[in-house]
């Protein structure tokens, strides 16, 4: 059953009063304005720092200080293992078992990673279906491995765009394309959540429509990963990837991660780009000739891990595991359609939403196509303090994280958005 909206106060703290993650809040700090915390949307760029963080951080600057070298090994969190620390609570968010995930580097790096090993063309099948509109860096990347496959882009990458007329795409669509494609397609490489619309794709049947033309499925979780519950080893995903500064409050530009299926993270044979941190660890530290990957995704590893930000990422894990992406995601719901209950409330017909209406094919996330004045809207909402984002050519995004978005949030972004529109 649809739950019954107020746009008012009154209903906005009531909701509040009920919800069981409401103390999750306090656990953050807010970015003021006007001496009052600002309405917080922009979770899905950037999360908010959480207060056990620095914590975390002067920990680590203390062990330095104090351990110098042997901190790798004599450190509250030994920094030579750290990656350890993050697996079992990463594989919670995204439904794998710990040794398919390793937190590791940045995102468009793990996608490079992620296509050295999954693209694999041959002269029958070597062509890539992927989302029109996709987030650049991901362009950029399959691009970059398709010419370094001595290919030309226009002959590889089939992009799936929507419907004449219609903003997102329809599954059927897809897995029609992955169909048509057939024994040509080497791989899928899509979103989890797209950027841009907010729509969620239908990663199980994606993975299972590959599978069965005999090509890989590989996804850039960026806004999917701490936003929506997923199952990558069960629907048995062949890789993924993702950063951790969005939903999951990790640090700007912080420790990213990546998800390669027990099948293949178990097959040493792969192709990988390889590194010592990879490698087989009773024999890192001997120092020998030729590269014996380590089992699990940790041998996609090149380096040492980076202490500082992976510290951030725990602390900001240990609180996101301790409320649990299930609880989260059915608050999601309720806070998302308070949000758009708000907004058709007072925007009427001057505002589109572009995220799918059903509650299933989308996340936190609502974009906004706003037909007139769109920019000075979202100058206006940015000056009174509501932080949302703008994308061009005339779309804003907002995002209340079940985390620590509250309902009278979405009320006063409702009211803040009232008086943009009456400029
Ligand atoms: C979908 C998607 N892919 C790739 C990136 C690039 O991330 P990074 O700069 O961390 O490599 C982003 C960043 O927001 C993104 O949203």
């Amino acid at each position: 059953m649809l739950p019954v909206y107020h746009n008012t106060l009154d209903f906005a703290r009531q909701s509040d009063e009920s919800d069981p993650l409401q103390d999750f809040r306090n656990r953050f700090l807010f970015p003021q304005h006007d001496d009052r915390e600002v309405v917080y949307f922009t979770g899905n760029s950037l999360g908010l720092q959480s207060k056990s963080v620095r914590t975390a951080l002067e920990q680590e600057l203390s062990d330095w200080a104090a351990l110098g070298v042997e901190g790798h090994f004599h450190a509250t969190t030994p920094w030579w293992q750290y990656h350890k620390a993050l697996q079992e609570p990463l594989a919670r968010v995204i439904g794998a078992k710990p040794e398919e995930v390793v937190a590791m580097n940045s995102l468009t790096v793990n996608l490079h990673l992620m296509l050295v090993t999954f693209y694999q063309p041959t002269p029958e099948r070597y062509k890539i279906l992927c989302e029109a509109g996709s987030f650049p860096s991901d362009d950029y990347a399959l691009e970059t491995h398709v010419r370094m496959r001595g290919l030309k882009p226009e002959d590889v990458i089939v992009e799936i765009a929507p419907r004449q007329g219609e903003t997102t795409l329809r599954s059927e669509d897809i897995l029609e394309a992955i169909r048509n494609a057939g024994q040509s397609l080497a791989l899928v490489m899509f979103a989890g959540v797209q950027y841009y619309t907010g729509q969620v794709f239908d990663m199980k049947s994606i993975t299972y429509a590959a599978h069965h033309v005999g090509a890989f499925a590989c996804f850039d979780l960026a806004h999917a990963v701490g936003n929506i519950p997923m199952k990558l080893h069960e629907w048995r995903v062949d890789a993924a990837v993702w950063c951790s500064y969005k939903y999951l409050n990790s640090s700007p530009g912080g420790v990213a991660g990546m998800f390669v299926h027990e099948r293949h993270a178990t097959n040493k044979d792969l192709p990988r780009l390889a590194g010592w941190w990879g490698n087989e660890e009773s024999e890192r530290f001997q120092m020998k000739k030729g590269f014996r990957p380590a089992l699990g995704a940790q041998s996609w590893q090149l380096s040492n891990p980076p202490a500082i930000l992976m510290a951030a990422h725990k602390a900001a894990l240990e609180i996101f595991d301790e409320a649990g992406i299930e609880r989260l995601r059915k608050k999601s719901e309720e806070l998302t359609g308070f949000l758009e209950f708000v907004i058709r409330d007072v925007a009427g017909s001057r505002i589109t939403i572009i995220t799918p209406t059903n509650p299933a094919e989308r996340g936190a996330q609502l974009s906004l196509f706003i037909e007139k004045n769109g920019r000075a809207v979202f100058e206006y909402l940015l000056a009174n303090g509501a932080i949302v984002d703008w994308r061009e050519p005339n779309v804003i995004r907002a995002a209340p994280a079940p985390l620590y978005n509250s309902f009278e949030d979405v009320w006063r972004f409702g009211e803040l958005l009232k008086e943009a529109l009456a400029m």
